[in-house]
């Protein structure tokens, strides 16, 4: 019996000792150990031996299970160890990260963001006001007459007849102007809407006005600031011309053309041969707008202007169809 149990033992060890993976481990585990293992039918014949011989074998028998127990754990924690650092080394550690998808802002809030900026760096804040106006605000405090072609349902999204979706930002002068006295000098960004829709137009789309009112501000400052802004925004080589127009709520109002960015001047097909595409409009506030806020038109002035983000969006990024804005394709949207 003893020399049964010593003969086990050293089988025991040994195949322990030649074991490589942990899934053996449990094998030898079982053959020995287990229900139906070596040691464990030895020790059922425990019964046959001579009584005197029974405690002897059966102390040995325990110390050897014990001892293929330990090896059995020590061994199995090394390879575990080992397995670990095996996967660890399998791992090429200079591949690419993999990279999420990042959005990113929309060109028109870009280029919004980007108009605030260069304006903000010349004392300008930013004012906001409604999207839904009243016919006050949006037409008849700046000087619009009732005739006006703009009044038109063809032209103006009414929601009853005095209250509408404003056409333009220029409002917000007026509500600015009601709320605090010169010196002013604000830009309103902000969705504005008009019944019209082509490649060039669609029902809502964004503009930025703007506003400076205080003593001796002259259409010097109004060419000096609009053109500081233009080659900021498209290069300092870019040629500015100021054109006379009109609009109901400036005198003199002018209309504001940059040579065109993609022929420069030449002439082509989008600048229609003429070599200018205008991006602006702008004036000197008429003294009828300052009157209706209650401003001496002796004693300030001041200039305004309006501007379409996507027109100018357009320009800068060579895109032709303003209706790519409003289609969420990423294909469009990723180049920005
Ligand atoms: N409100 C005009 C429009 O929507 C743009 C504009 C022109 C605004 C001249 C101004 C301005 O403040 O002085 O077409």
């Amino acid at each position: 019996m003893i020399d049964r149990l010593k003969e086990i033992r050293e089988r025991a060890l040994s195949a322990i000792e030649a074991v490589s993976t942990s899934e053996d481990i449990d094998k030898i585990r079982t053959d020995f150990l287990g229900r139906k293992g070596a040691l464990t039918m030895l020790l059922r014949g425990l019964g046959a031996i001579p009584p005197d011989e029974r405690p002897k074998a059966g102390q040995l028998a325990n110390a050897i299970k014990g001892e293929i127990e330990e090896a059995l754990s020590g061994k199995s924690g090394i390879l575990s160890r080992g397995e670990a650092a095996s996967k660890i080394a399998g791992l090429d550690l200079t591949l690419p990260g993999r990279r999420r998808p990042v959005g990113s802002l929309h060109p028109v809030t870009q280029v919004m963001a980007e108009i605030a900026s260069i304006f903000r760096r010349m004392g300008f804040a930013v004012a906001i006001g409604p999207e839904i106006e009243s016919d006050f605000y949006n037409f008849e405090a700046l000087n619009i007459p009732s005739d006006h072609p703009a009044r038109d349902m063809q032209d103006t999204f009414y929601v009853d007849e005095k209250i509408l979706l404003r056409t333009h930002t220029s409002p917000i002068q007026v509500r600015t102007m009601q709320r605090c006295r010169p010196p002013l000098r604000i830009i309103a960004p902000g969705k504005v809407y008009r019944c019209d829709s082509d490649v060039t137009h669609t029902p809502m789309f964004h503009q930025v006005e703007g506003l400076m009112v205080d003593r001796h501000v002259t259409f010097a400052d109004l060419k000096g600031i609009l053109t500081y802004f233009i080659q900021d925004i498209f290069g300092s080589d870019t040629q500015v011309r100021f054109r006379p127009s009109f609009f109901p709520f400036t005198e003199p109002s002018a209309e504001v053309d940059i040579q065109c960015v993609m022929c420069r001047g030449a002439g082509c097909r989008v600048c229609s041969r003429t070599g200018w595409l205008e991006v602006l409009g702008a004036g000197m506030v008429h003294p009828q707008v300052f009157r209706n806020v209650g401003y001496d038109t002796e004693e300030f002035s001041g200039f305004a202007f309006g501007l379409g983000v996507e027109r100018i969006a357009m320009l800068k990024y060579g895109i032709d169809d303003i209706r790519l804005f409003y289609e969420n394709d990423l294909r469009f949207l990723n180049q920005f």
